[in-house]
C-alpha cells in the first residue's frame, strides 16, 4: 500500500509531504492523521528545529476529500469532532511549520497551508474556496484565516464566488510570505527553514507564540505577552551566547537552553 503521507530529516528540518498524486493530495483521515502523527514525531524529536509540510508539483492539497464526506452525517461529524481532531495538530505545533505549496491549494488545502505559521508559494501556485460550489462551506478555517490575511473584501470575493486566486495575487494580499520559481520552491523553503532551525529552539519558539497572540487577542494584551516572553529570554543561556558572541564577533553556539 502507498503511503499518504512521507516524512523525512533534512539536517535540522523535518519535511512532511503529502503523497495522494492520483486525488490531488485530497484530504481524508489517513493523511491528516499521518501529517499529524509526523508532527509529533518532530515535536519530540529535539535535533528539529523547523518543519515544512509540501504537497507536489501539481496539488498541495485540493481540499478535504469530497468522497470521503461526502455521506457524513451531523451526529457522525459532531462525535467525530471531523476537522478539530486531527487537522488542528498543525495549529498546536510549538516548532515553526511552514507551507511550500506548489499547483492547487484549495478548500482543505488552502485552509491547512494557512495553519501553517507562513506559505511559500511557487509561481504555479493557485489558492482557493471553492466549498460553495458544492454547496456547504470552508470548515478547517477558511471564514476565520482568509479574512485575517487578506482582508474582508478579498474573502468574501473567493468564498463566495469560488475563483481561485494565483501565487500573486495571493503575495500582493498577504496571504503568502514568498513567490520562488516552481522548480526551486523546496531547495529555497528547506533553506529559510535551516536557517529557523540554527537560532535558538526557545527564542523562535517564542517569537511564534508571540506573533500568533496578535490574531488572538487585542494590541494591549498581545503587547504585554511578548514584554513577557522578551523578560523571561533574559533567563536563557542562549540570549546570554548570542548577545555575547555579537560583542565577540563570532558565531554564537546556541543550546536550546
Ligand atoms: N476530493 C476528492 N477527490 C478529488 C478532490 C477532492 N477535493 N479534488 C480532486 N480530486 C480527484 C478527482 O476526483 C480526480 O479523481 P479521478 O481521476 O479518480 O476522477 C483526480 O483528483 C484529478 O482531479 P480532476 O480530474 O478533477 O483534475 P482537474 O485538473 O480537471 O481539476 C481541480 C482540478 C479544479 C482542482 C478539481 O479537481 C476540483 O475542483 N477539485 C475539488 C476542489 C474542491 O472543491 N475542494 C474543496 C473540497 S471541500 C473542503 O475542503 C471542505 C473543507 O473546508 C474542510
Amino acid at each position: 500500500m502507498t503511503q499518504v503521507v512521507l516524512s523525512e530529516i533534512h539536517g535540522k528540518v523535518g519535511l512532511i509531504r503529502i503523497n495522494r498524486p492520483e486525488a490531488l493530495n485530497a484530504l481524508n483521515d489517513a493523511v491528516v492523521d499521518g501529517i499529524a502523527a509526523a508532527i509529533d514525531a518532530f515535536e519530540a524529536d529535539d535535533h528539529i528545529g523547523c518543519i515544512v509540510l509540501t504537497g507536489n508539483e501539481k496539488a498541495f492539497a485540493a481540499g478535504a476529500d469530497i468522497g470521503f464526506m461526502k455521506d457524513f452525517d451531523y451526529m457522525h461529524a459532531y462525535r467525530t469532532d471531523f476537522i478539530t481532531r486531527n487537522w488542528e495538530r498543525i495549529k498546536t505545533a510549538r516548532k515553526p511549520v511552514i507551507a511550500a505549496v506548489a499547483g492547487f491549494a484549495l478548500g482543505g488545502g488552502c485552509e491547512m497551508a494557512m495553519m501553517c505559521d507562513m506559505i511559500f508559494a511557487a509561481d504555479t501556485a493557485r489558492f482557493g474556496q471553492p466549498e460553495i460550489r458544492l454547496g456547504t462551506l470552508p470548515g478547517a478555517g477558511g471564514t476565520q484565516r482568509l479574512p485575517r490575511a487578506v482582508g474582508k473584501a478579498k474573502a468574501m470575493d473567493l468564498c463566495l464566488t469560488a475563483r481561485m486566486m494565483d501565487a500573486q495575487e495571493a503575495e500582493k494580499a498577504g496571504l503568502v510570505a514568498r513567490i520562488v520559481p516552481a522548480d526551486q520552491l523546496l531547495d529555497v523553503t528547506l533553506d529559510a527553514a535551516r536557517t529557523i532551525a540554527s537560532f535558538s529552539l526557545p527564542a523562535v519558539m517564542m517569537i511564534k507564540e508571540s506573533i500568533n497572540r496578535a490574531f488572538e487577542s487585542s494590541l494591549n494584551e498581545g503587547l504585554l505577552f511578548e514584554r513577557r516572553a522578551f523578560h523571561a529570554a533574559f533567563a536563557m543561556e542562549d540570549q546570554k551566547e548570542g548577545m555575547a558572541a555579537f560583542m565577540e564577533k563570532r558565531k554564537p553556539a546556541f543550546k536550546n537552553r
